[in-house]
Parts: C-alpha cells; structure tokens; sequence
C-alpha cells in the first residue's frame, strides 16, 4: 500500500528525519511541502531529490487526500495549531518535540487527540537510541534492583550554546524555554526509566554566561581550525546561513538551570543542564537498591555495578550509528512500519506532553522559587 506523506516545516530536522524515512521503502511518497522560507524549499528539494508540490499555506497541503501522513518540523510555538489542523483534516501526525509551549496547548491536543482514532508519534529521537533501550531494558530486567534516586544532565559543547543563543530558540515565544525546547528529550527519558511522572518539583537557574560583557570570549578562544570564530561554529550554522551574535542577541533564555524532582512512585532526581561547557555529557547515574547504572549517550559508555563484595563493574559500549545516538535511524524504520503498517508509536502524545509538564512546572519552580506540585498540571487532562 502506498502513503502519501506531505512536511510541514523543512528546515535541518524536518530534511533530516524525511531523507532517512524516504529511504526506509519505496511505498512512501513525499506529496507536499510547506515552509516559509524560501532557501528551506529548495534545500529540500535538492537534499531529497523531490519534486513534491510546494503549498504556500499548510492548510493546503493538509487538504490533498493522498496524503494521509503529516510530519510537522515548523518552529515549537507552531506545534499546537498544526498538529490540531491536522487531525480535522483527519491525517496521522509525526511532530517534533516539544509538543507545544504553554501546558493549555498540550492539553487541548490531548483532548483531541483522544477523540480520533489517528495515529501520532512525538519526535523523541533519543528514546529510540539502543543506548537508552539498553538501560530501560536493564530497568525492566531488575539488573539494579528498584531505582532509588538519581542524577541526569545535559550538558551542551560550548558552539552549541551559541548556536541555541543565536537563532529562533533564543526565543520564547518561538521555542518555550530551554528546559522545555532542549530538555524535554532529558524530562522524557527520566520519566521512562523512572516509569512514573513528577509529583513535585524545585529548580534554580539563570543567564549568567551569554551575556554582552561575556562577548569578549569569541577573542579569547580564537578560531577553529576551518577559520570559524568560537560559540559561531556549530555545524548546523553552515547549513542555515549566518547567525545573531550569542552574546548580544535579544534572548530571553537561561544558559544554565538545576532541578529537583520527586515521583509518584518516591524515586528523586536531581538534573543539571548548561550551555557552555568543555566537555559535554548527557549522562545518567542511577542508584538502585541492588545496583548502580553510569551511562552517557555522547560516549555511548554504559556501566553497570552490582552491589556486592566482589562483583565488578561491567562495560558495554551501546553506540550503534549517527544522529541521536543512533535514535533517528530506528525511528525512521519504525515510523515507516507505522505508516506502511499501522504498527503504534514508540513514543506519542502523553510522552510529549508529560515531558512538557514537567518542564513548565519546572520552570514555573524556578521563576516564583517555590516548591511546585504537578496536580495542577495533571487536572488539566480531566475533562
Ligand atoms: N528530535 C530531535 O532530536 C530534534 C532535534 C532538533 C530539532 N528538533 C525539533 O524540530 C523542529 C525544527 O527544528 P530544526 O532544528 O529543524 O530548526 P530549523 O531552524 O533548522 O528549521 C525550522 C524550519 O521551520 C520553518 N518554519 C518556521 N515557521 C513555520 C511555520 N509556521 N510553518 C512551517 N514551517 C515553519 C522554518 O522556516 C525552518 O525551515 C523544532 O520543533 C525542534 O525542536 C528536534
């Protein structure tokens, strides 16, 4: 059976996540295109040698009936209005995480989303990494016991930084907030493996690094070796044309944040994310009453320690491919069994959104600096 396929938002992870779904069985047509922006059309095109109908309003490609399948890549404050366009023109959705930026927004997709009978999958391309199915498998497995507490950060390469500092994240009302936009991968997998969601949560944080005095930086740390100045040289910059000054630019975004949370089911965890640092890690260290998993996905390094007198630490390397930890390949594999197939989504509507949760109240802990409880989140799915 053939599906019609149409993207809504073409730029570096909409391109990305199509070339290698296109390629994933010749059953899958890529119909239509729609994007703003001129130069992301036409690197679309070229990229994935298609000649699909470009429409200049979304709702036009949501019209065509070969197309059953919509993947939305647009900016995050443009999630909520096109996954909803979407299911009322009765097509399966894949979006991009977040699934949006106010915790109304999440909501009303939910809602909607219960009332028909469509398909939707959220763009966590980590949870689809062998490294973390590794460790959530080990979970399940018992291989440390019952989790007790544990420490996960996101710790971003210093260009990388810049480059969220720079372009249409540094904003809010594009993006939500760091937490919500880069994190809610981090807020996702931790509430997997802690199979259970926050209760309550507290966090600290700040924009204490990328600030107009801090300019001076790009100087000191000079050039790399392709003749790119420093915090301006993250590859996606060379694939989306100049950037804003990451020191200077209008953001209104932390660089760093720290939380706290506690889960239903009593496991407590610290989180740490920053934006500028040396040596970046996404990295796990869960305690168990039985044992201990150490684990970064930029290493790909996993290890297990049993609790004993004698056991001895136990390595795997869990790096298996490019992109996400090896996470966008196995999606698109299981994105096209969904579409060619009707196979269920790894992850969906209530992963996006309970990640989402988490980050706004999070974010409403460190903007008031109160302890902040979830119930009032989790009430908004009541109908
Ligand atoms: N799953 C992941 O690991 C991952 C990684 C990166 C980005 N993302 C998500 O993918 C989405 C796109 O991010 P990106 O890195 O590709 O950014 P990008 O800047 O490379 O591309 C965004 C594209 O969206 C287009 N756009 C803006 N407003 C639009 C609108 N109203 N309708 C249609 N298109 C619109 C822009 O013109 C641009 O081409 C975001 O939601 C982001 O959070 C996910």
């Amino acid at each position: 059976m053939a599906v019609g396929v149409g993207m809504i938002g073409c730029g570096a992870m909409g391109i990305g996540i199509a070339e290698r779904l296109l390629r994933q069985s010749p059953d899958i047509h890529l119909l239509g295109l729609n994007d703003p922006q001129e130069s992301s059309i036409q690197k679309t095109r070229d990229r994935l040698k298609t000649d699909a109908k470009v429409h200049d309003d979304y709702h036009a490609l949501l019209a065509d009936k070969d197309i059953q399948w919509v993947m939305i890549a647009s900016w995050n404050c443009f999630h909520h209005e096109q996954v909803l366009a979407a299911f009322d023109a009765g097509k399966h959705v894949f979006c991009q995480k977040p699934l949006a930026i106010t915790a109304e927004q999440c909501a009303e997709m939910y809602h909607r989303w219960k009332r028909t009978d469509r398909m939707f999958n959220i763009g966590f391309t980590l949870r689809y990494s062998p490294h973390y199915r590794k460790i959530n498998q080990l979970l399940r497995d018992g291989a440390i016991g019952k989790i007790v507490s544990f420490e996960f950060n996101e710790t971003l390469e210093f260009n990388h930084g810049g480059y969220i500092m720079g372009d249409w994240r540094r904003l809010t009302k594009n993006a939500g907030t760091h937490l919500l936009e880069k994190c809610c991968h981090d807020l996702d997998l931790a509430n997997w493996m802690v199979d259970s969601r926050a209760k309550r949560v507290a966090s600290f944080g700040g924009l204490d690094f990328f600030t107009p005095e801090n300019e001076k930086y790009i100087q000191k740390i000079g050039k790399n070796k392709e003749g790119r100045s420093a915090y301006c040289s993250w590859i996606a910059h060379s694939n989306f044309g100049p950037m804003v000054n990451p020191f200077t630019s209008d953001k209104d975004i932390i660089d760093n944040q720290v939380a706290i949370l506690e889960y239903e089911n009593g496991v407590r965890a610290t989180f740490h994310a920053n934006c500028n640092s040396a040596i970046p890690e996404r990295r796990m260290y869960i305690c168990g009453t039985e044992g201990l998993i150490r684990a970064d996905v930029l290493t790909g390094e996993l290890q297990l320690k049993r609790i004993g007198f004698d056991t001895e630490i136990e390595t795997l390397n869990t790096i298996e491919g490019e992109g996400h930890g090896g996470g966008d390949e196995i999606l698109a594999k299981e994105l096209a069994d969904s579409m060619l197939n009707g196979t269920e989504p790894s992850t969906g509507l209530e992963d996006g959104l309970t990640s989402a949760f988490t980050a706004f109240a999070i974010d409403e802990a460190m903007d008031t600096g109160k302890v902040v409880s979830l119930d009032k989140y989790w009430a908004l799915l009541n109908e």
